[in-house]
């Protein structure tokens, strides 16, 4: 048995049990790659103050994240198929979620739909949204994520159009996937997960699939998915969006102080500072070298959450020192649910929690809502 310690040997076990187009689907970014890399390696650039002589013995991590108790101020990011990493994996994810005490948040392109995920899962989540070209099919999506009781509608704004990811086109991802004899000899190496696979009748789209006019197999649904991702999307749909869904709002993808600005004006309950894991804009700033200067534009006005690279308990304590409410998780739960399914993302959750509790009180703090900047070694150079 392969010893979990930290969100890399999850990784390390994900990438061997996961088939290699959708491994490389999650792990990977746009173009060199070098905002991807980025993310993760300004993160871990950022030193903190030792203390020594505070009686650190209880160390309170719950918080709120817009107006939800969380056990820690996490959250499992939206990621498109990840019923690919495992059989059902949004149910899995969701329901490892629950249990800990933090939100999931369901994507759009998510394989288990909402109404599935809703039925197998006994706490509201979040439902993140793309403004589709087809705002019929946008507005009953709404209705569905309020039908579901969905607690929060995340809108990402940094999809418009879709960053050239080398690995997925080298690998054949797409819907369906192009089977080389590659692609066959890769999933016959992992028959646990062919298996599953073979066992679970979650295998397209589930927000999409049955509920578009004329889109059925797997190639029409394939070309509508392609052609609904809609670069004509301004800040006039979210004011739209804003009248549609009266629960909170929150708007993924934002890295400039203008946008943040802008996410207020329209009604936004909280911004993400997010580029999208690398995915996108190749060059764009890691996130965590954006944080402080949006933190500064919103002040106290919007809650601020943050992803991007976050594979330890020490960034997300670097984030919340940064000024932001809470993190999202991306990929470290996606290795989690590749490599155990549910009890790989409940993994990724503990040791998340662990290393944050645990630099906590190294730092001197007893309580993550009273951290700030000043945890952070030489902070006034930050
Ligand atoms: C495989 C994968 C799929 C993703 N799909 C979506 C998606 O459907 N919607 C969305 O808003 N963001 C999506 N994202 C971005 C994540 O929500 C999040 O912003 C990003 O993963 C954070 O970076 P990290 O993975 O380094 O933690 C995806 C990311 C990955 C890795």
């Amino acid at each position: 048995m392969t010893h979990i310690a930290r969100i890399e040997d999850l990784r390390l076990l994900a990438r061997r049990r996961v088939p290699k187009m959708f491994y490389d689907y999650a792990d990977g970014g746009s173009w060199s790659e070098s905002t991807y890399r980025a993310n993760q390696s300004a993160l871990e650039k950022i030193r903190f103050r030792q203390r020594v002589g505070v009686n650190i013995e209880t160390r309170k991590l719950a918080t709120e994240m817009v107006g939800h108790k969380v056990a820690m101020p996490v959250a499992l990011a939206p990621i498109g198929m990840c019923g690919m990493q495992h059989a059902d994996g949004e149910i899995l994810a969701a329901r490892a979620a629950e249990a800990f005490g933090v939100p999931f948040c369901l994507s759009t392109m998510s394989i288990c739909s909402i109404e599935d995920v809703a039925a197998s899962t006994t706490k509201p989540f979040w439902f993140q949204l793309y403004v589709m070209r087809d705002r019929q099919f946008v507005a009953r999506l709404i209705d569905r994520a309020r039908s579901a009781h969905c607690s929060a509608l995340v809108v990402t704004l940094d999809l418009q159009i879709i960053g050239d990811r080398h690995k997925d086109a080298r690998n054949g991802l797409s819907t369906p996937p192009k089977m080389t004899p590659r692609t066959v000899c890769d999933l016959l190496i992992r028959p646990r997960w062919c298996l599953s696979m073979l066992k679970t009748s979650r295998r397209r789209f589930g927000n999409i699939a049955g509920h578009v006019a004329g889109v059925s197999d797997m190639r029409s649904l394939s070309a509508w998915t392609n052609s609904q991702f809609d670069p004509t999307m301004t800040w006039e749909d979210l004011v739209w969006i804003r009248k549609l869904w009266s629960g909170p709002l929150i708007l993924k993808g934002v890295m400039d102080q203008e946008d943040a600005r802008r996410a207020m004006e329209v009604g936004a309950d909280a911004i993400v500072v997010s580029n999208h894991g690398g995915r996108q804009l190749d060059g764009a700033p890691a996130t965590i070298e954006v944080l402080p200067s949006i933190v500064e534009a919103v002040g106290d006005r919007i809650e601020v959450l943050f992803d991007g690279g976050v594979r330890t308990g020490q960034d997300v304590l670097r984030a919340v020192a940064f000024g932001a409410r809470g993190v999202l998780l991306g990929r470290a739960y996606v290795y989690g649910l590749g490599a155990m399914g549910e009890v790989g993302v409940s993994q990724c959750l503990r040791i998340i929690e662990q290393e944050l509790s645990l630099t906590m009180g190294f730092c001197g703090q007893t309580d993550i809502e009273s951290v700030g900047r000043d945890i952070l070694f030489e902070a006034e150079k930050l």
